[in-house]
């Protein structure tokens, strides 16, 4: 392993950036580059073979520019499908991202939990397995939003807040109240996307949940696989880019999901 790693992070869009910036926090002293494959967003519109055709060539394609040292999947909708694949193909490390289930349903009080995620994550095997794995006698809510990761991307892009009446009606499902009064007490964060409106989220919610978001548990899971920052080696080469080769208009929004500076 060379002294400053090459960390590829991967998603649709810029809502991986939420999990770049617990991996930034935990792991200074790397070289990022993420690659927001918005030639293709959104992925939770696209088909699992669609999503198949299109990831595994590209991350080939990505793994020859880039060198990486690690890949991360910073997406719930690619990772639920795609990452068994990527593993049978290349030989680098994937770490994925994958609905947070198991932590959610172990800290339910109610045991009454919702899993807020593209409509993609929410239909797929891999989301039902962990439910019959680690539902914990939990009931479980499953919510597929067809525009939040859209809404989540179009602020960070633009810089501008999206209308709270949109937000509301993504997320109003995951609010359930049963006849004896239980009610959700949780919400699985399972599209990346999510956690850049967690302010909004927590603001319009009906009542308060705990809102599980699995970030902070793939930065550790890097930092094991790629070893601690080498003492004196910074991370100042971060980099962003698109696949449809746009530029951001403010790159300096993005500084701080890097902990430091950034192309873009
Ligand atoms: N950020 C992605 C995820 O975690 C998906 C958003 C999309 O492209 O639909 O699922």
């Amino acid at each position: 392993m060379s002294t400053r790693p090459t960390i590829l992070v991967f998603d649709s869009g810029l809502g991986g950036l939420t999990v770049q910036r617990e991996i930034a926090k935990a792991r200074p002293g790397a070289r990022y580059v993420y690659v927001a494959d918005d030639a293709f967003f959104p992925y939770g519109q696209h088909s699992e073979q669609a999503l198949i055709g299109r990831v595994v060539p590209l991350m080939g394609e990505l793994i020859a520019a880039h060198r990486p040292d690690l890949v991360v999947i910073a997406c719930n909708t690619a990772s639920t499908i795609v990452l068994s694949h990527l593993r049978a193909a290349y030989t680098v490390p994937f770490v994925g991202t994958v609905p947070a289930i198991k932590p959610a349903c172990a800290g339910s009080i109610t045991k009454r939990v919702s899993v807020l995620g593209t409509s993609g994550t929410v239909k797929r095997e891999y989301t039902q397995t962990l439910i019959r794995e680690f539902g914990g006698g939990c009931i479980v809510t499953l919510v597929g939003s067809a525009n939040l990761a859209s809404l989540a991307e179009a602020a960070l892009s633009s810089g501008r807040d999206m209308a709270d009446a949109d937000i509301f009606n993504e997320i109003a499902p995951c609010f359930v109240q049963d006849a004896a009064g239980a009610r959700t007490d949780t919400v699985v964060l399972a599209c990346t996307h999510y956690p850049l409106l967690l302010d909004e989220l927590t603001r319009l919610a009906p009542w308060p949940v705990a809102w599980i978001d699995p970030a902070p548990a793939i930065a550790r899971r890097v930092v094991d696989l790629i070893g601690a920052q080498q003492p004196g080696v910074m991370h100042n080469d971060s980099v962003l880019l698109y696949t449809s080769g746009k530029r951001h208009a403010w790159p300096e929004t993005l500084a701080p999901f890097f902990g430091g500076r950034v192309a873009a």
